[in-house]
């Protein structure tokens, strides 16, 4: 930032988070707890993780706060709810409310409002969070198989998810969308039963290429699944896909499906499927995201390391306006990209962050 840059950030009241790459903020990933009931093995130890004490943890007041902040003031038009997992907070109702009663610069009405949620409880919520203003909803299955899955979160509670997909698609959360992470081992055969499940079920599945962000050495860049590895092994499997790229440069890339056929017992109708290649194709120029923390730390990219706190001068007084400046000079500072994609990163070191995924939000 210039000098003449630095003045006018520090007198005037910002109205926009842009980067000096040139990239704007539109997208804010609101983390509202970090604990989950789940113990995905590419997400953290079995014993769970040092939870953060409740009074860290952003009340409903502070989190409709800064999100009126990012909305009314600073130009965000989408907030994705995530956590650990966003359902173990009682009051996500109130906290899904408040930000549907915001107003986004950009066209008068209430931002995009997205959760990402494991499901575990989803189908006596799903109804309320609805009429609280949600749009949509991500679920994270990364197989339909009662013994995988088990084995894959640590709990057997596969039953209990589908029982909230259910809910989410009664209560007319459109479209369902579920996360799969590709781990390593066990792709060729996993990856296609759960997509023609998903199809037949019209749920849009998207793979995520594993991200070093789970416990500390679970995570080997020459053992990531790359999205051409996906791609390779659903099309050998007998998918005819057709690339329809990334639309509105969202950070999933879709591909047709077209149908299976009746005759060979592979029936699913056409649908989509996405791959989100965090790291062997990341999208970092066309990233609009900043993150906040449950305990109120912003981090500009889910692999900084540089976490900025608001919570400590929002609690300490701190006007709008102040905090405006706080987010905006983190917003600035956001690096051009992340390094898991470059092998000299890699073998020199890459730094992962301090924080894991379910700290972060994903
Ligand atoms: N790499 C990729 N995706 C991950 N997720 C959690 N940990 C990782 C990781 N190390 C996914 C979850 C969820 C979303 C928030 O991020 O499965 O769908
Ligand atoms: Fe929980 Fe999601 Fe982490 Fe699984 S990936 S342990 S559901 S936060």
């Amino acid at each position: 930032m210039s000098a003449s840059a630095l003045t006018t950030a520090s007198t005037t009241v910002p109205k926009q988070l842009v980067d000096r790459f040139g990239r704007t903020v539109r997208d804010l990933r609101l983390s509202v707890t970090d604990r989950c009931n789940l113990r995905c093995t590419y997400c953290m130890p079995a014993q769970g993780l040092q939870w953060l004490p409740g009074p860290q943890l952003l009340t409903v007041d502070e989190i409709a706060r800064l999100a009126r902040l990012a909305v009314e003031q600073l130009g965000v038009e989408r907030v994705r709810l995530t956590g650990g997992e966003p359902l173990l907070r009682r009051d996500l109702e109130d906290i899904v409310a408040a930000v549907a009663a915001l107003r986004t610069r950009h066209t008068g009405d209430k931002p995009d409002i997205g959760l990402t949620t494991n499901g575990l409880g989803l189908d006596r919520r799903a109804a309320g969070l609805r009429t609280a203003g949600l749009d949509r909803v991500n679920i994270s299955i990364d197989t339909l198989d009662q013994r995988e899955y088990a084995t894959l979160t640590r709990r057997d509670r596969l039953a209990d998810v589908l029982r909230g997909v259910d809910g989410a698609q009664a209560a007319g959360l459109f479209p369902i969308k579920v996360n799969a992470v590709a781990v390593p081992g066990e792709l060729t055969e996993r990856a296609p039963r759960l997509l023609a499940q998903c199809l037949r079920r019209g749920w849009q599945l998207r793979f995520i290429e594993h991200m070093p962000l789970g416990p500390h050495g679970s995570w080997r860049a020459e053992e990531v699944v790359g999205a051409q590895q996906v791609l390779t092994v659903l099309r050998e499997a007998g998918f005819a896909l057709t690339p329809v790229g990334r639309p509105d440069r969202r950070p999933a890339a879709l591909w047709e499906v077209a149908a299976g056929s009746e005759s060979d017992g592979q029936y699913y109708p056409a649908g989509r499927v996405g791959i989100i290649a965090s790291v062997t194709a990341p999208f970092c120029d066309d990233c609009d995201r900043t993150r906040l923390t449950a305990d109120g730390k912003l981090l500009s990219c889910l692999f900084g390391t540089a976490e900025v706190d608001l919570r400590g001068p929002m609690r300490a007084g701190a006007s709008d306006e102040e905090l405006a400046r706080i987010w905006a000079r983190a917003a600035w500072d956001k690096p051009r990209a992340h390094g898991t994609d470059d092998p000299q990163t890699i073998s020199g070191g890459f730094t992962a962050p301090t924080r894991t995924m379910s700290a972060i939000g994903g």
